[in-house]
């Protein structure tokens, strides 16, 4: 069995579905088991013993929230040596991609023993409060399915 942790913050509950649509996906992949879990309750030094660490925020003034960004600057106190990574955002239509292409950099200068295991996903949401745009589940999904094949080999 290969072990991955789906991370995320969400204020208003759309990185919080997100990260539940890319744990189904991920967990279609056979031999994959996923954990998914809010930022607060997590304990940096715990997460050598998982294969994948996956980490989503919601786009906040063009980043990462600052706690987020918190977290993967910790990372740097630990060896992710042969795991993977990968990271998602949720954002209003003009900012795609503006937060994990960021959030993708600071791991790779944080944590440079973690090998991204699928570019970052940037999930549109209507406005503030959501809802995710429709047709954009489906690719989380295919996102976590692409996460568990790159677990398995
Ligand atoms: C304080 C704050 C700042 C935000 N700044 C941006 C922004 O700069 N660009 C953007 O695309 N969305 C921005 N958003 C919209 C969020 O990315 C969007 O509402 C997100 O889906 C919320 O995720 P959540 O439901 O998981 O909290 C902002 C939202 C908040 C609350």
């Amino acid at each position: 069995m290969a072990g991955a942790i789906i991370i995320y913050e969400s204020k208003y509950g759309n990185t919080r579905l997100v990260a539940e649509k890319i744990a189904e996906g991920m967990r279609q992949v056979s031999g994959v088991e996923v954990e998914v879990r809010e930022l607060k309750e997590i304990n940096p030094g715990g997460l050598s013993e998982f294969d994948a660490i996956v980490i989503g925020s919601p786009n906040h003034m063009g980043n990462a929230t600052r706690s987020i960004r918190k977290f993967i600057d910790g990372l740097a106190k630990f060896s992710f040596e042969g795991k993977l990574a990968a990271v998602f955002d949720t954002c209003i239509g003009k900012d795609f991609e503006k937060a994990v292409k960021k959030m993708e950099k600071q791991v790779g200068e944080k944590a440079p023993s973690l090998s991204l295991a699928a570019p970052g996903l940037s999930v549109r949401v209507e406005g503030m409060k959501g809802p995710i745009i429709e047709g954009e589940l489906p690719r989380c999904q295919e996102f976590g399915i692409a996460i568990g094949n790159r677990l398995k080999v």
